[in-house]
């Protein structure tokens, strides 16, 4: 039999492009010019594409411009700064609402979407949605359970802008930085069997850990990464990407820290994100 040849993803994440804060532009510029050397079959970029599209359509529409300069396949995912957060706690600043996904739609396209290559399923979803009690999320749990019904026990690669979880599956705390619990067992119980990795954003850190056999990656930002005294050190904090090479039934998956590309402290951009 010849050897299959591995089905190459980059993933990008957190790239927080705006025309008006322009900060993190160059570094995005110069992953596409990464990309176009690498030539990988896919880029997934899993969310917070815009700095804050969640309240300025241009910066959607001024991201949306930075990726057509991709010269290979892609594929995005929203974050809480795309099209606003899951409601964690009843208070948050910029909840998903309809306006602002189909705002995100009309730039990006679907905010969920399934990518079949070889034995391998790719699943892209809209965490956000979860708990929001828009229409949406109830039409992506029925994308959810065709697609493990169309995935029939195959390998499958799941693409989520925040992390399942910190250490367990089984954790029971609510927080902005991982899916909520509810959703998370139910998101696991229609896919478990077949999950082989998780491929997150989120957190601007990375980390690499293989938990109940599946592989949850987080992707480190390609913008910037938080200091400590703002965000607990969980990972490495390094800006970067994720490669990802899929093989039969597991994937290579190798952190790169390219030197092409800066890395930004958050708090060197006192106008950014004030706390
Ligand atoms: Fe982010
Ligand atoms: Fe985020």
């Amino acid at each position: 039999m010849p050897r299959m040849t591995a089905f190459r993803v980059v993933q990008i994440s957190d790239t927080h492009l705006s025309r008006h804060r322009p900060w993190f532009v160059p570094n995005f510029q110069a992953m596409v010019r990464i990309v176009s050397v690498l030539q990988p079959d896919l880029v997934v970029n899993t969310g917070d594409i815009s700095f804050d599209g969640s309240d300025v359509e241009d910066d959607l529409a001024f991201a949306r411009t930075c990726h057509a300069g991709l010269d290979v396949p892609l594929r995005a995912i929203p974050g809480n700064h795309d099209v606003g957060d899951n409601p964690w706690q009843p208070d948050v600043a910029q909840p998903i609402t309809e306006p602002r996904l189909f705002r995100y739609r009309r730039h990006f396209g679907e905010d969920h979407w399934l990518l079949e290559t070889g034995p391998w399923v790719l699943i892209g979803l809209n965490v956000q949605l979860f708990g929001s009690g828009l229409a949406a999320e109830a039409e992506q749990w029925a994308f959810l359970v065709s697609a493990a019904s169309r995935a029939g026990g195959r390998p499958i690669a799941l693409f989520v802008h925040k992390p399942l979880f910190h250490e367990h599956p089984d954790e029971a705390d609510v927080n902005h930085r991982y899916v909520p619990p509810d959703h998370r067992r139910r998101l696991m119980d229609l896919l478990c069997a077949s999950v082989r990795v998780v491929a997150s954003g989120h957190v601007h850190q990375h980390r690499l850990r293989r938990i109940c056999d599946v592989d949850h990656c987080w992707a480190p930002s390609t913008a910037f990464v938080l200091p400590d005294h703002r965000q607990s050190r969980l990972g490495t904090k390094h800006v970067g990407y994720i490669d990802y090479a899929f093989g039969e039934d597991r994937v290579e998956i190798r952190v790169v820290e390219p030197p092409e590309l800066t890395n930004h402290d958050l708090d060197d951009f006192p106008d950014a994100y004030k706390h």
